[in-house]
């Protein structure tokens, strides 16, 4: 049950598990106890809902709305409840990242063009008490020297790029881990 749209609240597209994980034999991470049912918020930004019409030779065909649902899919075998927002603007973002910080117990990130200059953006990674994973679909490092420095990574946890949605997919595995352990 992922219903999709972007833009507004965070929840766009959002999915949540009360069964599987623990009673289940669920997998490694969903078996934690204290991991069911708990938020992980998956923020993307600028011209990230353009994705499946954009530049499909550099970032594919598949569409943010598709990522979304494999995420909440994901989630559901998980016993966590994914949530999954795309903002255009920068204080948007902030904002979302901000009250990720008071809802989530994780959040993955995908800042798109922001991630290169955004210190807006990174001072918000960094006020949030919450384990945050930076996501590319690009491997940046082997595109123009400019996408080579990203300022938001150095808020973040850990960093997956070059992946495409698959790596959304590892983000989230992560984020639930590091959330277990804090
Ligand atoms: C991106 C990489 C950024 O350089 C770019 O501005 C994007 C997408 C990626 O997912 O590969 O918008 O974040």
């Amino acid at each position: 049950m992922a219903s999709a749209a972007r833009g507004s609240a965070p929840g766009v597209v959002r999915g949540h598990c009360r069964e599987g994980g623990a009673e289940s034999g669920g997998d490694r991470i969903g078996c934690a106890r204290e991991v069911r049912g708990m938020q992980i918020w998956v923020l993307h930004g600028p011209n990230l809902g353009e994705l499946g019409r954009r530049e499909p030779e550099v970032y594919g065909t598949t569409t943010l709305e598709e990522i979304g649902a494999r995420l909440v899919e994901r989630g559901r075998e998980l016993g966590v409840e994914v949530l999954c927002a795309q903002y255009d603007g920068e204080g948007e973002l902030v904002r979302a990242i901000h009250r990720a910080g008071r809802e989530a117990r994780a959040l993955v990130i995908n800042p798109g063009a922001y991630a290169h200059y955004s210190l807006a953006v990174a001072d918000a990674i960094r006020s949030v008490p919450i384990p945050c994973v930076e996501v590319h679909l690009s491997n940046l490092w082997a595109r123009e020297p400019l996408r080579h420095t990203l300022v938001t990574a150095g808020a973040c946890r850990g960093v997956i790029a070059g992946l495409g949605p698959q790596g959304y997919l590892l983000a989230l595995e992560a984020a639930v881990a590091l959330a277990a352990d804090a």
